[in-house]
């Protein structure tokens, strides 16, 4: 499912109009009346993520993995739409020996240029027409560095792997059409030796031993984005609980673990419940967690339906993972500098929920925030122009974005405030959305124009004082 990019009509000042632009100069596609998909959707930061001229439905992971060796053996069958004639078209994956490669059944000739498999099926893709590719990979998988220097994609563990994908590790171990724009539904079915546990997004649909191991199938039925999806495995000890009708899927490395993590993981029915009724209806149709040891990760990940957790995290970061189901798996960006509608959203939702619960008002974080000195490098990146791909999960994003929140709370009030949280989550639910939208509706619950409030807060390098 790709939704189009709603990009800015509304130009906030200088910054606002280069994002916007850039975005606009580079078409999902590569030009009228081409015939090949384009190497990447044209995103600022990530270029090369994703690809034109098809859109996605559902993604079907076969992955057969051993630790031991490092080994996965794959096969991925992809059922894309083509959404105009397609002679050519790419999708990404990095590494990998492919054994065979067939588009609606018929062998199709690729090739490799870094991390786009460039295919061409033997007879074109009629526009409109949905076509099936099917792949079959294997050798080791790929742990991606970021621009940042931090390490993503599958992730090794001491007894499996720990697999995380934000923002480009998805083609480190399936091809994708990596782009958040282009969501899916998801069927994994992972093979793993025996005794180990393999965890993916969604439901579990069935657990099997044979000779060759245990399969693990698990569903994920709400369009993903291929940067959320997971198959962490190891020695977990897995539990299964519900909130409501809702599963959660619990799993814990007992081994390298300290006992204690499986009860900051039950705090997850009530922060459901706390956001659901807050924002409105919790966006999947399960939920969970993954708490493994994978030190070298050194961050947590808002997985759709499964956060995973590189060590036991402290209550707000399960807060924290939490709210992202809403504001970043379910409402997703479109490009990566609007990262702060997820990190902001985040944050923000930590302070509300300490509000509600006894701890620090919101506009006490906001005040705690808001006191580093206006000399503090922290205030010269704004977090909706961040400067570039390394700063994604820079300071700013997460403190400046949540501030813009709160400062918005303060000035339209939390009438207009809350309702506004609610309506952006009940109208792009499972959609796609820039900071343009957001500014927009904010404007229509507010009943003014914050053209000045925005460009103050999230797109100048100085620290506010007047808003
Ligand atoms: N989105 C994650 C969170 O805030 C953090 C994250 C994902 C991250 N990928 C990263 C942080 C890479 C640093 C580097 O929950
Ligand atoms: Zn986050």
């Amino acid at each position: 499912m790709l939704s189009a990019a709603r990009l800015s009509r509304h130009v906030l000042g200088g910054a606002v109009a280069v994002v916007a632009a850039l975005a606009v100069a580079a078409p999902a596609d590569a030009g009228h009346g081409s015939t090949v998909g384009s190497p990447g959707l044209g995103d600022p930061y990530f270029p090369l993520a994703g690809n034109g001229g098809y859109d996605v439905r559902h993604y079907a992971l076969d992955l057969d993995y051993v630790r031991a060796g490092n080994h996965l053996d794959a096969t991925a069958v992809i059922t894309a739409r083509a959404t105009r004639v397609l002679t050519r078209f790419d999708l990404d994956l990095r590494g990998f020996t492919i054994g065979s490669l067939r588009v609606d059944g018929a062998p199709a000739r690729f090739t490799r240029d870094g991390q786009e498999l460039i295919v061409t099926p033997r007879r074109p893709l009629r526009a409109g027409h949905t076509f099936t590719v099917r792949i079959d990979y294997s050798g080791e998988p790929t742990e991606v560095v970021d621009p940042d220097g931090s390490s993503e994609g599958w992730v090794t563990t001491g007894d499996g792997a720990f697999v995380v994908n934000e923002p480009q590790g998805a083609p480190g171990w399936f091809p994708a059409n990596d782009n958040p724009r282009d969501k899916a539904t998801f069927d994994f079915a992972i093979t793993v030796p025996k005794g180990i546990t393999a965890i993916a997004n969604g439901r579990l649909v069935s657990r099997r031993d044979h000779k060759g191991g245990t399969t693990w199938k698990w569903r994920e039925d709400s369009p993903m984005a291929p940067y959320l999806a997971t198959a962490t495995n190891g020695v977990f000890e897995l539990r299964v609980s519900r909130v409501g009708r809702i599963p959660l899927y619990h799993a814990v490395d007992p081994v390298e673990v300290p006992s204690g993590a499986f009860d900051v993981l039950a705090t997850e029915a009530e922060v459901i419940t706390f956001f659901s009724d807050l924002y409105g209806p919790y966006p999947f149709t399960s939920g969970g967690g993954v708490v493994d040891h994978a030190p070298e990760v050194g961050y947590a990940l808002e997985s759709q339906t499964r956060s995973q957790y590189d060590s036991t995290p402290g209550a707000s970061t399960v807060v924290h993972e939490l709210s992202h189901q809403w504001f970043g798996d379910s409402v997703s960006l479109t490009v990566w500098p609007d990262i702060w509608l997820n990190e902001g959203f985040a944050v923000w939702s930590e302070w509300i929920y300490d509000e509600r619960h006894g701890g620090p008002t919101a506009q006490e974080s906001f005040d705690a925030a808001y006191a580093r000195p206006a000399t503090s490098t922290f205030w010269q990146r704004p977090p909706a122009d961040v400067g570039g791909p390394a700063f994604l999960f820079s300071s700013p994003v997460y403190d400046r974005g949540a501030m813009t929140l709160q400062a918005l709370r303060t000035k339209i009030g939390d009438r207009a405030f809350f309702g506004l949280l609610r309506e952006w989550y009940a109208k792009n639910r499972n959609g796609n959305v820039t900071t343009a939208d957001f500014v927009r509706l904010s404007e229509k619950r507010g009943g003014r124009d914050l053209h000045a409030f925005f460009d103050t807060w999230l797109y100048q390098p100085t620290k506010p004082t007047t808003w």
